[in-house]
């Protein structure tokens, strides 16, 4: 019988040990605390080195950056953009939310990413744009998706929300399509409270991105309006901590794939659960730590997720497949999303950030082997 924490395992938090404190004072201090101020332009030349492209606009969140990203390139009513079904809803919704009309694909049979085959098979007339999500952290098979966008000629909307310092053929993840997308949110490898970034090498896209982020104002006229735009700007003190986790990113990312490595070993042949997933198209970061049940599993999911919450530690499932859910359910496919049902519906994500320390993943490596040997 394991001993009951009484202290809750959040499934994710905040590592502020760096300059957040004083960057975010200084940015008070300076009075520039809406969308002007020096944190904005660092932040944003700074997550542009980073990531290896020439232009980073910073926005308010992931889910603007995507949607300022397709209407950057006209994509709206009358348009198709093919996407994963396994992925979480902002991806969709983005595209929702710019008039276009999305089509789901499934994830490859060995991998939660989005399968080749299947998105050629999705491309019509109506095609414009293919959005590959790099999942919890994991490269999508880009060469593949390139070389059909390129045959028909589509954009590429790199969805990176999760996965900041992945790498593919040789490149940063959201540094390869036309657009790349991340997002800051608390809860991902680095946080700016609220946040995200277009990144691009592309410098008409960059200042499209940024007229349409500012009401559509054109840059060297104030208050004339060329086109209808938005507010997506983020604010100088998100930057400034924003800036603040950048520089510590790497020391986070190492952490990460540290404790990781103590997860896949705790559940080596564990029966009940499929072996950690590789990273077949590149290097991939440790965002959510994700196991899936297989199918000698005596405990079901929603069994699994009870029991650690019993012992007080905060696990989630993975994404439920979109197409499953009621907004979803009507939206174009062209084949079964099987896969992405076995993905979205058999894992879920463990805690997984800097400060957990080596005995919290042994505690929860043990209640995870304990009530999968409880038979319900
Ligand atoms: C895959 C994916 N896309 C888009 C988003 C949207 O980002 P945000 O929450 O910053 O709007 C998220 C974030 O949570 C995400 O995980």
């Amino acid at each position: 019988m394991i001993a009951k924490r009484q202290t809750p395992i959040p499934i994710s938090n905040l590592t502020f040990t760096g300059n957040e404190e004083r960057y975010v004072l200084d940015a008070v201090h300076s009075t520039w605390v809406s969308s002007l101020g020096k944190y904005i332009s660092q932040f944003e030349r700074s997550f542009a080195q980073f990531i290896g492209t020439s232009h980073a606009v910073s926005v308010n969140n992931g889910t603007c950056a995507l949607l300022l990203a397709l209407k950057a390139l006209d994509i709206g009513p009358g348009d198709e953009v093919i996407v994963p079904s396994f992925t979480f809803a902002a991806t969709v919704n983005a595209i929702l939310h710019a008039g276009a009309e999305p089509v789901l694909v499934d994830c490859l049979p060995n991998h939660w990413n989005l399968n080749p085959v299947d998105v050629e098979k999705a491309v019509s007339s109506s095609t414009k744009a293919i959005i590959p999500v790099h999942l919890y952290g994991h490269p999508c098979d880009m060469p593949a998706i390139l070389e059909i966008a390129k045959k028909h000629k589509l954009f590429v909307i790199e969805d990176a929300a999760e996965a900041h310092n992945a790498e593919c053929m040789g490149k940063k993840t959201g540094s390869v399509g036309t657009i790349g997308c991340f997002s800051f949110y608390g809860n991902k490898v680095m946080t700016s409270g609220e946040g995200g970034m277009c990144v691009t090498n592309d410098a008409l896209l960059d200042e499209r991105i940024r007229k349409l982020r500012d009401h559509g104002m054109n840059k060297d006229k104030r208050y004339w309006h060329d086109e209808i735009g938005y507010n997506f700007r983020m604010t100088n003190l998100n930057a400034a901590v924003g800036l603040a986790q950048l520089e510590q990113i790497e020391q986070f990312l190492d952490r990460r794939a540290y404790l990781a490595g103590i997860y896949d070993f705790r559940f080596k042949n564990l029966t009940g659960v499929k072996p950690p997933l590789q990273s077949p198209f590149g290097k991939k970061i440790n965002w959510m730590y994700c196991l899936f049940l297989d199918e000698f599993s005596s405990v079901s999911r929603d069994e699994l997720l009870a029991g650690l919450k019993e012992y007080n530690i905060d696990a989630r499932p993975t994404f439920y497949p979109l197409h499953l859910m009621t907004p979803y359910v009507n939206l174009k496919r062209i084949s079964s999303l099987i896969n992405a049902e076995f993905f979205g519906m058999s894992g879920i994500n463990l805690p997984l950030y800097p400060s957990l320390k080596e005995e919290d993943i042994t505690y929860i490596a043990d209640v995870v082997r304990d009530l999968l040997t409880i038979k319900f």
